[in-house]
């Protein structure tokens, strides 16, 4: 479903439902060039908003609870502002519930409303549904109650509530990418100052393509947090506020008192935020075989040092390595599951979207499949 017949369906159930005429919002997932698991050390990302999001829509209430409705799911929530507490792991309902929770910890009064949103993006895929869900409620309810929330003010709501109520201590690229996002421009995001500097997106006589492996193995949360704890130790032992601020040499000294994976982990960062700057260079200089190499560089540690992938990305990144036409390839996102982007001729796409298709079922018994996605708008109010 796109996004105007998203809207359709929402409003449709909406009025039908509540017999009031929401304030309708629509929220992005992401895609992310480079720079993977760079955010949380305070580094650089490069990020884009795409045209596969949710849309919220939402009233104020006239009973004395919220009710809430995950649309897809056929899923609904009612609670009251005493019951804000986190649900079961791995529900819907704490990206909701945390939001209003953060909101409530800021002092900000918030009265009794109705949510119903879906969306489509394929969840589990890397795509940043989760910071969607949480950028399309903070949005809706500051534009419902005048919160007079600015738009970095709402991310970093939109984190605390992952923090706090899901568990997964993220980084902000995901927020901030799905809030700020700009039609055919990625952003190459300082995550210490949160600042961004936009860079066209138009690679010509190539494109970018996702693969989705379908898969997401568990324990992702907890390898992700665990990942954070240790560029944290490795930064405290280094004396320097985040691995951003660390060279190899640095590291390097230390290295006997390290664990090897921890200094392999620790090296994958001062790498990989190297890359991110190499990156946005090549662009500029219209070197895309550069841009493509740094892509293949990055999946190299994100595989063999940060150990964040699986079986199946690397999969798909060894049969885009294998093919002339595509220039670049990695996975993208948390990991262990998930997306591979790869950079690729158009004219090649056809042919090897069948292959890869047809190699990729063989290999694993699953289907993978095939996004193309636009470069897009982020977090807004539809009219
Ligand atoms: C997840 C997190 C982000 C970021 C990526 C890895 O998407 O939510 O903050 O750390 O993983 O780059």
């Amino acid at each position: 479903m796109n996004q105007q017949n998203l809207t359709e369906h929402i409003t449709f159930y909406f009025e039908e439902k509540f017999n009031q005429k929401p304030l309708l919002v629509f929220s992005p997932g992401r895609i992310n060039l480079i720079g993977e698991h760079t955010d949380y050390n305070d580094g650089f990302v490069f990020p884009a908003a795409i045209d596969k999001g949710i849309v919220a829509a939402i009233s104020k209430s006239k009973n004395d609870f919220c009710h809430i409705t995950a649309l897809d799911l056929n899923e609904t929530l009612k609670f009251t502002s005493n019951d804000i507490v986190p649900k079961e792991n791995g529900s819907w309902e704490n990206y909701v519930l945390g939001v209003v929770s953060e909101i409530k910890k800021m002092g900000r009064r918030i009265d009794n409303f109705n949510l119903v949103f879906a969306g489509d993006i394929p969840g589990g895929a890397g795509l940043s549904s989760s910071a969607a869900l949480e950028n399309s409620v903070v949005f809706g309810l500051n534009a419902l109650f005048q919160l007079g929330f600015s738009k970095e003010e709402m991310i970093f709501i939109s984190q605390r509530a992952e923090h706090n109520f899901v568990g997964v201590k993220c980084g902000i690229m995901d927020q901030y990418a799905s809030m700020f996002g700009q039609k055919n421009k990625a952003l190459l995001l300082d995550c210490r100052t949160i600042k961004a500097t936009e860079y066209e997106i138009d690679f010509k006589d190539f494109q970018l393509l996702l693969i989705n492996t379908n898969i997401k193995h568990t324990l992702s949360e907890s390898a992700y947090n665990n990942r954070r704890s240790t560029c944290e130790k490795v930064a405290t032992l280094l004396k320097v506020k985040a691995l951003r601020d660390a060279n190899i040499e640095d590291l390097d000294a230390i290295k006997d008192e390290l664990p090897m994976e921890e200094y392999l982990q620790a090296s994958y960062i001062i790498h990989e935020n190297k890359r991110v700057l190499k990156a946005s260079e090549a662009l500029d200089n219209n070197d895309l075989n550069g841009l493509g190499n740094l892509l293949f560089a990055s999946h190299n540690g994100l595989q063999n040092c940060y150990e964040v992938s699986c079986e199946e990305l690397n999969f798909l990144v060894d049969k885009a390595k294998n093919n002339p036409d595509i220039i670049g390839a990695r996975m993208m996102g948390g990991g262990f599951g998930g997306c591979t982007l790869n950079l690729i001729r158009k004219s090649a796409i056809e042919a090897f979207s069948t292959s890869i298709s047809a190699s990729y079922k063989k290999q694993f018994n699953v289907d993978c499949n095939i996004y193309h996605v636009q470069i897009s708008e982020g977090t807004h109010l539809i009219n």
